[in-house]
């Protein structure tokens, strides 16, 4: 039996944000990134708070990739101030630490049921509705996505008015991290009809607007489609699951602070031809393996043009590194020129072992080994 849920609703669409003046809550927890408070972006989340007479107060000192210290401040401050609701402003790492900080401090003292809306201020991550929350153990270099429904959001309100301000590096970041997304969930060895669905329409809509937002974050038509792609895509995978992607670009989080979307973006070409086994000399087959023909129905819809199975792998392999290129993100480790060479390498088999660990491995269609995973970290360095 498979089961699909959609537990958070969705506000979305112009003035989105009005939803938080009709919450049934009295005390808030605003938890959120610096940059929101420092841009005063922070007022159009306090202003409706205000007008809707909530108490709230403030906690804005989460940092990129959610690493448990901060979570571990964030608990202090819940159980201190004890809210019925957290309201999460940020990017995934905002809301990552959110869904972490509500979950630990109700283990320490649960004295009662508190909500959580999610108010995404990247298109990227999705997780204003997925269970997951990616934590950073700084102290052990690995980055692991917790896994509950109990983390799962009860609101999402996606505004686009949020993203008007995201710089296109970060736009080309967490927009390849959506794509990331719908591609892995599409292959995924428990994909559905539904998961399929919502992939499917996430990936038709950044083949058309990725673009067209990093070229230009005030095109407000492309934000908002992108910021409803990054919510189709976190669906898909909630259900779906994801890939070794994920798990090879937690391990470059952790170890070298290599932004999310941008070590999934470098990844992922790597990651379809060793998915499909088919690279660029391969030549024709009798049989493929069961992705091949998957990620073909993503070329199709992509628009690229179909020879035969071979040509058309290449054919989404290149679209990924066309993308890469026209919004300036390294394809290589040594382009990224920040990473000495022996650092890498030498952290070569312990991040290897933390991607087979990690839990997206278990969704990949093609069932890595450590060899495997090495021989893909050592491509990304230079090919
Ligand atoms: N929970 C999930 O389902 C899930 C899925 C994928 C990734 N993740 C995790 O989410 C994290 C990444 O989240 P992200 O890609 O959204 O990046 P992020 O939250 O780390 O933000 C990236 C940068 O953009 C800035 N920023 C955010 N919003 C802005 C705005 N409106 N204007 C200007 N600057 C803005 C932030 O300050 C930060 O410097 C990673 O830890 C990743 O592992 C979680
Ligand atoms: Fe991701």
């Amino acid at each position: 039996m498979k089961t699909f849920e959609m537990k958070t609703v969705i506000h979305f669409g112009e003035n989105a944000l009005d939803r938080l003046r009709t919450i049934p809550y009295k005390r808030a927890l605003v938890i959120t990134d610096p940059i929101v408070v420092q841009s005063g972006m922070i007022e159009l989340i306090t202003a409706p708070l205000d007008k809707a007479g909530i108490t709230y107060d403030i906690f804005q000192d989460v940092v990129p990739d959610a690493p448990v210290g901060k979570i571990a401040e964030g608990v202090k401050k819940f159980l201190e101030f004890q809210p019925e609701v957290v309201v999460a402003v940020g990017g995934g790492s905002a809301i990552d630490s959110s869904k972490a900080i509500r979950e630990f401090a109700l283990k320490i003292n649960d004295y009662g049921k508190v909500g959580l809306i999610a108010v995404p201020t990247t298109s990227g991550t999705g997780s204003e509705v997925t269970s997951f929350a990616v934590v950073n153990d700084t102290h052990a270099k690995v980055k692991y996505p917790l896994v509950s429904d109990s983390l799962t959001a009860d609101e999402a309100i996606l505004d686009a008015e949020l993203v008007r301000s995201v710089p296109p590096a970060v736009t080309a970041d967490t927009g390849m991290d959506v794509f990331t997304h719908a591609l892995e969930s599409y292959v995924s060895t428990e994909h559905n009809e539904f998961s399929s669905a919502l992939a499917e329409k996430s990936i038709e809509i950044c083949g058309v607007f990725l673009l067209r937002a990093y070229l230009d974050g005030n095109d407000m038509h492309a934000r908002q489609k992108m910021h409803v792609a990054s919510c189709l895509a976190g669906l898909s995978f909630n259900t779906a699951g994801l890939g070794i992607t994920h798990s090879m670009a937690h391990q470059l989080g952790a170890m070298f602070h290599i932004p999310h979307g941008r070590a999934n973006a470098m990844l992922l070409p790597h990651i379809v031809e060793f998915n499909a086994n088919i690279n660029k000399h391969s030549r024709s087959q009798k049989e493929y393996l069961p992705a091949v023909k998957r990620y073909a129905n993503i070329a199709h819809i992509l628009g690229l043009s179909n020879y035969n199975k071979v040509m058309t792998v290449r054919s989404l392999v290149n679209w990924i590194q066309f993308m890469q290129k026209e919004m300036n993100i390294p394809l290589t480790i040594q382009e990224l020129g920040t990473i000495p060479p022996d650092a890498y390498f030498g952290a070569l088999d312990k991040m290897a072992d933390a991607a087979l660990a990690d839990t997206c491995t278990a969704n990949n269609p093609r069932v890595p080994t450590k060899e495997d995973i090495i021989k893909i970290y050592t491509k990304l360095w230079a090919f």
